[in-house]
């Protein structure tokens, strides 16, 4: 099975609400979605197309190849659709394999056992084939399959991803309450930020704001952190493709920016968290950090945006002083951050009313479950303050 050279269905998927950010990505490196939904892209192509795609993408988390779509109306329907595949030619006999699925079918009361009969399928196979079977187990750090079962439409992927796109690996000291990254980045994707003008994080925690600020406005790329990819283990592999991809994202990158960006945070524990961090991504020389009050944040004459993601209750904090914090970002964003664009991303609505200016959108995401909105605020002189409700 010729899969590097052979176009299929592939399938990008994403956190909720983060699709309309992966498909500007998708777009920008060439390729057309064929469908957009709440969470994920869909185009056709190659195992060799998806290495740029697992190198560049920043809002996706995997990237699937369709190997098989069929009927399955129960357990042992599957087992007999996925033993006719030639796995023989696409694992390591001798290697090792891991089973994800997304399985919505009366006959499968957890997720496991829908596993166990992909793995069984394929271990059987290769067995018959072969006389040795390769390994599993739970690791995704080399050949990934993916089952998606919907009930008893049943499609087989490989997982030309393997650990999740989401993450960008330079984060080895998480802080408390990190965004993930895959959603800071989308965060600054829907202010329209030009890349080119001041970035201010106050409140910046372990630093991902600013730090994928950083990257976008440098053009790195996630695959310049990272050097395991599930379509790395698959037979017929060409390393020259994933190496020429990689070199590319190097000549990309630029070192400088005319621009500043500045981060802190009342915590010298978070600033110093966000300053490894930072480090880790090679863009701490372009980030400014400190540690202070936000209220006592440097906000320089030319503007650009300044962005916020305040503790709201769910993880950390209390609400009566939160309610006074929230109050303080929007006096701090009305006196101090005029000409800006004043943004805050948060999960309380009851306490984003306390900011008290009127929001000019309010985009929606969510943090892991949780229903969040990206507040934009225009900061001009003047600006519209929210009104005030009616006794
Ligand atoms: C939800 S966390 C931010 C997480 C961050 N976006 C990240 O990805 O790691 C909120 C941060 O606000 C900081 N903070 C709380 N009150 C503050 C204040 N008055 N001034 C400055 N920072 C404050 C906390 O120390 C915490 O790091």
């Amino acid at each position: 099975m010729q899969v590097f050279h052979t176009e299929s269905k592939i399938i990008i998927t994403c956190n909720k609400r983060l699709s309309p950010y992966l498909q500007q990505e998708v777009e920008a490196l060439g390729y057309e979605p064929t469908r957009v939904f709440n969470t994920g892209v869909e185009l056709q192509g190659t195992v060799t197309d998806t290495i740029p795609l697992n190198l560049n993408l920043r809002c996706g988390s995997q990237v699937l190849y369709l190997l098989k779509a069929f009927i399955a109306n129960d357990p042992a329907e599957l087992y007999n659709e996925l033993v006719t595949i030639e796995w023989e030619k696409l694992i390591d006999f001798a290697g090792y394999f891991s089973v994800t699925s997304n399985v919505n079918n009366e006959h499968i009361l957890t997720p496991l056992f829908a596993n166990v009969k992909v793995k069984d399928a394929i271990v059987d196979r290769i067995k018959s084939i072969k006389g040795i079977r390769p390994n599993s187990g739970p690791e995704v750090n080399k050949t990934v399959v993916h089952l998606y079962w919907q009930d008893n439409r049943a499609e087989i992927f490989l997982d030309t991803s393997g650990e999740t796109l989401a993450k960008h690996s330079y984060r080895k000291i998480p802080g408390k309450a990190p965004m993930l990254e895959a959603l800071a980045t989308s965060t600054i994707m829907a202010t329209n930020w030009d890349r080119k003008s001041t970035f201010i994080n106050p409140m910046c925690g372990s630093g991902t704001l600013a730090i994928e600020a950083a990257l976008l406005a440098t053009d790195k790329y996630p695959g310049l952190f990272r050097m395991n990819y599930g379509f790395m283990h698959l037979s017929g592999y060409d390393e020259t493709v994933f190496f020429a991809e990689r070199r590319a994202l190097k000549d990309k990158a630029k070192k400088e920016t005319s621009f500043k960006i500045i981060a802190t945070d009342i915590s010298a524990d978070a600033v110093d968290v966000a300053r490894k961090n930072a480090k880790t991504a090679g863009v701490e020389h372009l980030i400014d950090f400190a540690v202070c009050d936000f209220e006592e944040t440097d906000v320089p004459a030319e503007p650009g945006i300044v962005m916020f993601n305040p503790e709201y209750g769910e993880r950390l904090g209390v609400h009566t002083k939160l309610e006074m914090t929230y109050k303080r970002v929007g006096d701090f964003l009305k006196k101090k951050c005029l000409g800006y664009r004043g943004y805050v991303f948060t999960g309380n609505p009851d306490l984003a009313k306390k900011i008290g200016l009127r929001a000019a959108r309010k985009i929606e995401f969510y943090n892991g479950k949780l229903d969040c909105r990206l507040f934009e605020y225009e900061l001009y002189q003047g600006s519209k303050r929210e009104p005030k409700p009616e006794n």
